[in-house]
């Protein structure tokens, strides 16, 4: 495995791989992705077995902006709209299938739905147009872990399994890009993500709330969003206002309780955006010997607090399905 910095050269280096099938880890504004040609059912393939990750959980296609997008999937009014707001940047649109899409049947697991987004990070940017192609890109972590922020991260969690690695430095957004189906008439809010569901609201109206995010209890209606995702080794105690000497602590704000083993603060002035973009890599840098468990602060959940609770509920859920994504 060779992790590069971002240059003229590398990016072509990455781009023929991706051209012959191969998979290279890329930046996104959101957290890496583990990119192959998302048209290439072996390239695609080569993705799930990366990762270990079920082949029923489908792929977001990267794309460069709306007229690539409307190669692939077909495209509407609240699409439209959303994507004049929130392209290119962390939204990502499930759509149905153009009839005639190239995208790789097992991106979509089969589904008669894409999901599509064009990111904001250069890097990735320069990597789809030198490829000429659209990257299916998976979080680059080994199904059931934490998302990679950084490019030690891809390192750490996938070791040999991807042959190049593309160093953007630390993604500035840190959660995953926010899901939304837009094949009925409301949009429905699939995965809360670094897009927040007020800013979506203030373009399109109200939105509906998935019942398969973890607050809901019926049957879920997105693939990858079983309970339990972005697991940490160790257990998560949610809610924490005052900590054990075993634990380590995950802090929001410019009061955290004394006595944790080690602390980690999301953001001392209690900002959201600063918080989403550590949250990651501080639940890696808890994960660690010596600490018996990670307890967490309150987080408000407006904003970007919606991703970070989504993602802190996943880490804490224990339903014996941890290896989903
Ligand atoms: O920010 C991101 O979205 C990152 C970066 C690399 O772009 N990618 C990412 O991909 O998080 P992944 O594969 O870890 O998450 C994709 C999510 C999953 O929850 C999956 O179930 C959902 O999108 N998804 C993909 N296609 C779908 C579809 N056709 N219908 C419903 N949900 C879909
Ligand atoms: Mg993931």
């Amino acid at each position: 495995m060779k992790v590069v910095g971002p240059t003229a050269a590398t990016i072509e280096e990455a781009a023929h791989l991706l051209r012959n099938g191969g998979l290279v880890a890329f930046p996104t504004e959101t957290v890496y992705g583990l990119g192959g040609d998302a048209t290439n059912e072996r390239a695609v393939a080569a993705i799930f077995e990366a990762k270990g990750r079920p082949r029923f959980n489908p792929l977001i296609a990267h794309v460069l902006g709306v007229a690539d997008a409307q190669r692939f999937a077909q495209w509407n009014d609240l699409a439209e709209n959303l994507a004049a707001k929130f392209w290119p940047g962390p939204l990502t649109f499930v759509l149905p299938r153009a009839d005639r899409s190239s995208i790789a049947l097992l991106a979509t697991a089969g589904l008669d739905t894409v999901a599509i987004r064009a990111p904001s990070h250069p890097v990735a940017q320069a990597l789809i147009r030198a490829a000429g192609l659209p990257l299916a890109a998976p979080s680059a972590n080994r199904s059931g872990a934490v998302s990679p922020t950084r490019a030690e991260h891809v390192a750490e969690s996938l070791g040999e399994r991807v042959p190049l690695i593309l160093d953007g430095g630390p993604c500035l957004v840190g959660v995953e890009s926010t899901v939304l189906d837009l094949t009925g008439t409301t949009p429905v809010l699939l995965r809360p993500g670094g897009a927040t569901r007020e800013a979506i609201e203030a373009v399109v109206g109200s939105i509906a709330i998935s019942d398969a995010l973890p607050d809901g209890d019926s049957a879920r209606s997105s693939p990858g969003q079983l309970k339990s995702h972005y697991a940490p080794s160790r257990p998560v105690r949610l809610e924490a206002t005052t900590v054990f000497a075993d634990e380590g602590l995950l802090a929001f704000g410019p009061r955290p309780p004394a006595g944790a083993m080690l602390t980690c603060n999301l953001s001392p002035t209690g900002n959201l955006a600063e918080a989403a973009a550590n949250l990651f890599s501080q639940m890696r840098a808890l994960d660690r010997p010596g600490i018996g468990r990670i307890a967490v602060m309150p987080i408000p959940q407006t904003g970007l607090g919606l991703a970070i609770n989504d993602r802190l509920r996943r880490a804490a859920a224990d339903d014996g399905a941890k290896r989903q994504g």
